[in-house]
C-alpha cells in the first residue's frame, strides 16, 4: 500500500471539483479520450445540466512518478450544505485532500466546514487556487485568506498551488504534491476486516453496492460479510475497483477505496456510515467505525400526483429513487381534496428540489408539490406527544397543550464589507444573535440561533442576493423550543386550497396571511371571474386579496378556421376542469404552486 493515495478534493459548489477531476483522469489516462466529456464525474442528467455534484463518483488512478506507479484513489464530494454528513464520510475514507478555492470568490462556508472536519480528522491538507486563468481573479488576496484561515483552523500552511482546472496549467504540479505529501493508507490487512461506507448505488441485478474504504484486513470475494450497525449478514458477491467503472479485483486488502457487491437489495441495511467485518465469530471485528449517523429528514413536504391513475406510477418511482438513497423517507397521505400523496422527508431544499426534478423527468410525473414544512412537537392535553410534519395532520387547536419548534445554529459567512447587509437579513428572522467571529482579515463568520423554519425556504437565495454572491451558510438543528404555532390557511373564492395551508407562529400569522395573499394576487393567472384571495387562522380572516377577472373569452381571439389550435385550447381548458374539481373553482397548475412557495 506504500504506493497508494487516497484523497478528496473539497470545494464550495461550482469552485471547479469536477473540473479539476476532469483534468486528472486525463493525465493519468483513466478514461479513454473519446469517453471524455465534460464533468465525466457528474454522471447524472441534471448534474451536468445545473453543473452541480450530488452524487459522489470515486476513481482509481494509476500514475506513474519518477519510475514507481502509484495508485491514486479521488473522491468527489459534493458541495452542498444538505450533504454534509455523507462528505464527513468521504473524509473519513482517505488520508488527505486538496483543498480547492475559486480565485475570484474566495473561502467560502461549506469550505471552512469541510476543512474543519479534515483538520480534526488528522488529513493533510494540499491547498489550491483555482481559475487563476480568469481576469478577475484575485489569487493574491485569496491565498491571504487560505493562510489566515489554516491558521486560525490549527493546521501550517504550506505551498499554495495557483492553478486553472480549465486550462490545466499548474495541474500536474498538484498532483504530483499529492503523492509527495499525502501519507500512504496505513491499517494491517491481517487484522479483522473493517470496511467503512461511505456510499452506495444500486443495480436491478446486483442489489446493493456498497462503496468502501478498507480500514483494516482483507474483503475478499464470496466472503461470509455482517454489516455491523443494521447487524445484516450476507455474502460479498463481487468487489473491485473504481475505474472509473466497476472492475473486478476479487480483492480489496487495508488501504483501498473499492466496491462491494453484498448481496443486499435494501438500502436500509447497508446505509453510508456502516462498518462491513465478516460475519463468522472468531473474525468479526468488534467496533463499528465512529461517526455513523441516522440519516436526518430536515424538509417535509406532501406531493401528490396530478392525476389519480398516476399514483401507482408515483409510489414505484419513490421505491425506486430509494433504492440509491436512504435519505429519502416517504409514508402515504392522503387528502380529501388532493387524494392519495406521499409525505416525504428530505435533508434540505436542494435535496427536495432534486428529486422533484427527477420525478418530473426521469418518470415524468405531474405533481402537485405542498408548502415544505419543519416537523414540530406537539403535546396534546391528554399528553400525548406528537411529531407533525405538515399542516394535514396538525390537531384541532383545541386538543393542543403545547407546540415545540426545531431550532438550528447557522453560520453565515461573509467578506466583511457586506456583514451590515447579512445582519439586517438576520434581522428579519426570529433568531437571536451569538457572536462573530473573524477567518482572518477577508472573511467573518456570524453566527446565530434561529428557528429552523425561518431559514429553510427563500433565507439562502436572499442570502447570495445581499452579498453579490459571496455569503455562503450552514446550519445544524441543535433542538426544539417551545413556540405557539397555528394553521394558516388559504382560501380561493371561498374554497379552502388545502396544498396552500401552512403552519407558523401566532405572531406572525397575520403578516404572514398577508403577504402570502399578495403573492397568490400577483402568480395565479386570471379566472373568467374575479377570485378572493383569503387567509385565515382558526375561523377568522387575516388577511384579503382579490385577482382581477381576465378580460377576454380564451378561444375569444381566434376567429376562421384555425381549428386545431382552437382545439387544443378547449383540450387545455378541458384537462384544467379536472383539475378544478379537486382544487375548488380556481385552476392551480403545479408550476404555481411551485412558484408560491419560493
Ligand atoms: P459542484 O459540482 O457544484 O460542487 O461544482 P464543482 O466544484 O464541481 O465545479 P465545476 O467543476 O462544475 O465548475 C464550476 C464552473 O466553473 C464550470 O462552469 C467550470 O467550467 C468552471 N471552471 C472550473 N474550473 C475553472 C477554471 O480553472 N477556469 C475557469 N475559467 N473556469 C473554471
Amino acid at each position: 500500500m506504500s504506493n497508494t493515495r487516497n484523497f478528496v478534493i473539497f470545494a464550495h459548489i461550482d469552485h471547479g471539483k469536477s473540473t479539476l477531476a476532469d483534468r486528472f483522469l486525463e493525465l493519468t489516462h483513466s478514461v479513454e479520450a473519446r469517453k471524455m466529456q465534460e464533468q465525466y464525474l457528474d454522471s447524472m442528467e441534471l448534474e451536468r445540466e445545473r453543473g452541480i455534484t450530488i452524487k459522489m463518483q470515486p476513481v482509481t488512478m494509476k500514475y506513474d512518478m519518477g519510475g514507481a506507479n502509484y495508485t491514486l484513489n479521488l473522491i468527489d464530494t459534493p458541495g452542498h450544505v444538505d450533504f454534509s454528513y455523507e462528505v464527513s464520510r468521504a473524509l473519513a475514507a482517505v488520508e488527505g485532500g486538496i483543498l480547492l478555492v475559486d480565485a475570484t470568490s474566495g473561502v467560502q462556508a461549506q469550505t471552512v466546514a469541510h476543512l474543519t472536519i479534515a483538520v480534526e480528522q488528522g488529513l493533510t491538507i494540499i491547498p489550491a487556487i483555482n481559475k487563476v486563468d480568469l481576469p478577475q481573479a484575485r489569487p493574491d488576496e485569496v491565498e491571504a485568506e487560505i493562510i489566515d484561515l489554516l491558521i486560525s483552523l490549527g493546521s501550517e500552511p504550506d505551498v499554495i498551488h495557483r492553478i486553472s482546472a480549465k486550462t490545466g496549467e499548474g495541474v500536474e504540479a498538484l498532483l504530483q504534491e499529492v503523492i509527495r505529501r499525502v501519507p500512504a493508507p496505513s491499517g494491517d490487512p491481517t487484522a479483522h476486516l473493517r470496511a467503512l461506507i461511505f456510499d452506495s448505488t444500486y443495480d436491478d441485478y446486483r442489489g446493493v453496492i456498497s462503496y468502501i474504504r478498507v480500514m483494516d484486513g482483507t474483503l475478499t470475494v464470496r466472503d461470509r460479510i455482517m454489516f455491523m450497525v443494521s447487524g445484516t449478514a450476507s455474502e460479498a458477491k463481487d468487489v473491485g475497483v473504481f475505474s472509473p467503472q466497476f472492475v473486478s479485483t476479487g480483492e480489496l486488502p487495508a488501504g483501498s477505496i473499492g466496491y462491494v457487491v453484498g448481496g443486499v437489495k435494501d438500502i436500509e441495511v447497508a446505509r453510508i456510515g456502516d462498518t462491513i467485518t465478516h460475519n463468522e465469530e472468531p473474525l468479526r471485528a468488534s467496533e463499528a467505525i465512529a461517526g455513523y449517523r441516522q440519516p436526518q429528514s430536515v424538509v417535509f413536504s406532501t406531493i401528490f400526483p396530478e392525476s389519480e391513475h398516476d399514483y401507482n406510477d408515483f409510489a414505484d418511482a419513490l421505491a425506486k429513487l430509494k433504492l440509491s438513497d436512504a435519505s429519502l423517507h416517504f409514508e402515504p397521505e392522503s387528502s380529501d381534496a388532493l387524494g392519495r400523496g406521499m409525505k416525504i422527508g428530505f435533508l434540505g431544499m436542494l435535496h427536495m428540489e432534486i428529486i422533484l426534478e427527477r420525478l418530473r423527468r426521469e418518470y415524468n410525473l405531474e405533481l402537485v408539490v405542498t408548502a415544505p414544512s419543519v416537523a414540530y412537537h406537539v403535546t396534546l392535553t391528554s399528553g400525548e406527544t406528537r411529531t407533525i410534519t405538515g399542516p394535514a395532520q396538525f390537531p384541532d387547536p383545541g386538543q393542543i397543550q403545547l407546540t415545540e419548534e426545531p431550532w438550528a445554529h447557522v453560520a453565515i459567512l461573509v467578506p466583511p464589507g457586506y456583514m451590515n447587509n447579512a445582519m439586517s437579513l438576520l434581522k428579519n428572522l426570529r433568531g437571536a444573535y451569538k457572536d462573530t467571529e473573524y477567518l482572518g482579515s477577508d472573511r467573518v463568520s456570524i453566527h446565530y440561533e434561529v428557528p429552523l423554519a425561518d431559514i429553510i425556504s427563500d433565507f439562502y437565495d436572499n442570502l447570495k442576493s445581499v452579498t453579490s454572491g459571496f455569503g455562503s451558510m450552514l446550519y445544524e438543528v441543535v433542538g426544539y423550543r417551545p413556540e405557539d404555532i397555528v394553521k394558516l390557511d388559504i382560501l380561493l373564492a371561498g374554497d379552502k386550497v388545502e396544498a396552500l395551508s401552512r403552519l407558523v407562529p401566532r405572531a406572525n400569522a397575520e403578516r404572514e396571511g398577508r403577504r402570502l395573499a399578495e403573492k397568490i394576487r400577483d402568480t395565479i393567472p386570471a379566472e373568467q371571474f374575479a377570485v378572493a384571495i383569503q387567509a385565515m387562522v382558526g375561523g377568522s380572516i387575516v388577511a384579503r386579496e382579490t385577482r382581477s377577472a381576465m378580460r377576454k373569452h380564451v378561444t375569444g381571439n381566434l376567429y376562421g378556421g384555425d381549428v386545431t389550435r382552437k382545439m387544443k385550447l378547449l383540450e387545455k381548458q378541458k384537462k384544467g376542469k379536472k383539475r378544478l374539481k379537486s382544487m375548488g373553482r380556481v385552476n392551480l397548475e403545479p408550476d404555481v404552486l411551485m412558484k408560491l412557495f419560493r
